[in-house]
């Protein structure tokens, strides 16, 4: 616990030999700077040797004294020593700068290396990503676009008799509540003939009115469209868009209903100049169906039958 604690060193074994090797090179450079005070100092001794001290003052070659040649002899051999630390840098030799090279380019592939390996990582955590929120994405679109339900609202006899002189034959008032209560904030489309049955438009809720006029007059807020592909492409939005009549648009919608909400009206009626089509029953299965007595209020009985295509 106590004990003395162990020096592990930080330098690794690069930066060591980097180290060592500017020691060397800081040496290399010191003896090239004694040699050339050496120089200097022997030069001045030779020169002294000869004239103060008459050193071989009689020994001239072809008429120069001897310490001339022999400074500059060693003066030669001091560029040869300054050429080798500062030109050929031959002391640090050309082995070990190659060496020095070859690992440069070492540890830039080592980098090179990891960068690829960390890049295919983010790539593929990219992708995963990608292919994650694509999911996501389907399964909120799924969430949110909830397919519409094209639902068929009609009130029709047994002989599937729904109109006379552009108008409906009965008066059943609780099949009106009905329909009131199940189009209410909805959007409403219907054929022309229709549109003009009712005394003004019906309060909130949207009319798409279909007809082949193309300056078709209609008060604010009513939609005018020349085909049923428009009317829907307006109704798009709407989670229930209804088709509320008359007898044209009923059966130019039928194959593109989901539901079917009839009334049928237990009664029948010869004097009916507009029907409702006969219900496919292998295309519609009944799921709910609701009777109504006839009373003071309601001339005939009839019941509520909800369909859903099959
Ligand atoms: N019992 C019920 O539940 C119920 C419900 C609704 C209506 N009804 C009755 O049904 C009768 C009306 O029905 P209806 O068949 O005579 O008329 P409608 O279907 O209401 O309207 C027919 C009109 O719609 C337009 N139209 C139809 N198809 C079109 C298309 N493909 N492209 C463009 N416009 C098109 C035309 O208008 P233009 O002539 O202006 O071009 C056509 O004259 C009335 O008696 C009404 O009371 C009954």
């Amino acid at each position: 616990m106590f004990g003395k604690k162990k020096t592990n060193s930080s330098i690794d074994k690069d930066q060591l030999e980097l180290i060592e090797n500017a020691q060397k090179r800081v040496r290399q450079k010191k003896r090239l700077y004694i040699h050339f005070v050496i120089f200097l100092i022997g030069a001045v001794f030779l020169i002294l040797a000869n004239t103060v001290l008459g050193i071989g003052e009689n020994f001239k070659i072809a008429g120069i004294d001897w310490f001339v040649y022999a400074i500059i002899l060693w003066l030669f051999l001091f560029i040869y020593h300054f050429v080798n630390v500062f030109i050929t840098n031959k002391f640090m030799g050309k082995d070990w700068e190659k060496q020095q090279l070859d690992k440069l380019v070492s540890q830039q592939e080592q980098r090179i290396e990891k960068l690829k390996q960390k890049f295919t990582k983010e790539e593929t955590e990219i992708a995963k990503s990608e292919v994650y929120n694509q999911g996501k994405l389907k399964e909120n679109s799924s969430e949110k676009k909830k397919p519409s339900e094209l639902t068929i609202i009609v009130a029709a006899g047994e002989s599937n008799a729904i109109g006379k002189d552009n108008d409906l034959i009965w008066h059943l008032s609780d099949d009106l509540k009905r329909f009131k209560s199940l189009t209410n904030g909805h959007h409403i489309i219907m054929g022309r003939k229709t549109f003009e049955s009712f005394p003004k438009p019906l309060p909130n809720r949207t009319h798409i009115v279909i007809t082949r006029q193309t300056n078709y007059n209609v008060p604010d807020g009513v939609i005018v469209v020349n085909n049923l592909e428009d009317a829907l492409d307006a109704a798009k939005k709407d989670s229930q868009p209804f088709i509320i009549g008359g007898g044209e648009i009923y059966r130019q919608s039928m194959d593109f209903a989901d539901k079917l909400e009839i009334t049928r009206v237990h009664s029948t009626f010869e004097e009916a100049d507009t029907f409702f089509q006969p219900i496919d029953k292998t295309k519609w299965v009944e799921v709910s169906r609701k009777t109504h007595d006839a009373d003071d209020n309601h001339e005939y009985s009839f019941s509520f039958i909800t369909y859903l295509r099959k």
